[in-house]
């Protein structure tokens, strides 16, 4: 697939059809993540994969979260409420489930080049995926239930976790994609 349809042709996807997702699949993602440019090459993630029953107790703890998603009635309407419930519900019945961490180190700077660093990480992620004929959805709900996940992913201190990448092999078509063309100032 060329780059260009990769970057066009993604989508988040939230339904799943529950087919498992080759071990050398899952490889080959987590590898095209670590080719991603990070702050002097620190290289400052790793990729906690939760397949068969940890990831049955990592959409366990993510079910929690549908108490918190009135928040957003705002943004999302309630149609959209209702979906990210279904979705968290289960996780889409997604087969594969990323948690994506990086180390905290209090300093703000470091802090914001890490998750730049683990943003490019995972869309390298999500790229491939798609190349890959998978589906995903990279989520930042998980900060409700950080604490929880964190016991479940066994990280260790000094990490934290940045999204939670679900993937499998997508069961839905997503909605029609509006991109806002007004981002761009040329200066002369
Ligand atoms: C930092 C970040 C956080 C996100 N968090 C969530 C989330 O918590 N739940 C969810 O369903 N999707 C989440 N998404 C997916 C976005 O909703 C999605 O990327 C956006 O609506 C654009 O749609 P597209 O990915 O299909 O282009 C997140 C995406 C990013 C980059």
């Amino acid at each position: 697939m060329e780059l260009a349809e990769a970057i066009s042709g993604r989508r988040s996807i939230r339904m799943f059809d529950g087919r498992e997702v080759e071990k050398d699949l899952i490889g080959q993602l987590i590898t095209a993540a670590t080719y991603a440019p990070s702050r002097m090459n620190t290289q400052p993630w790793h990729f906690h994969v939760a397949v068969g029953e940890s990831r049955k107790a990592v959409a366990e703890v993510m079910a929690m979260t549908t108490a918190y998603l009135e928040e957003y009635l705002d943004i999302l309407g309630p149609e959209g409420v209702e979906h990210a419930a279904r979705f968290y519900a289960d996780l889409g019945s997604a087969p594969v489930v990323i948690a994506v961490a990086s180390p905290v180190t209090g300093d703000p700077s470091v802090d914001r080049d890490n998750a730049i660093s683990v943003g490019a990480a995972i869309q390298n992620l999500l790229l491939t995926a798609h190349d890959l004929g998978l589906s995903s959805c990279s989520i930042s709900s998980p900060h409700w239930i950080r604490d929880r996940l964190r016991s479940v992913f066994k990280m260790v201190e000094g990490w934290e976790i940045i999204s939670l990448v679900v993937l499998g092999y997508g069961a839905e078509e997503p909605h029609e994609r509006v991109r806002h063309t007004d981002v761009v100032t040329y200066l002369t």
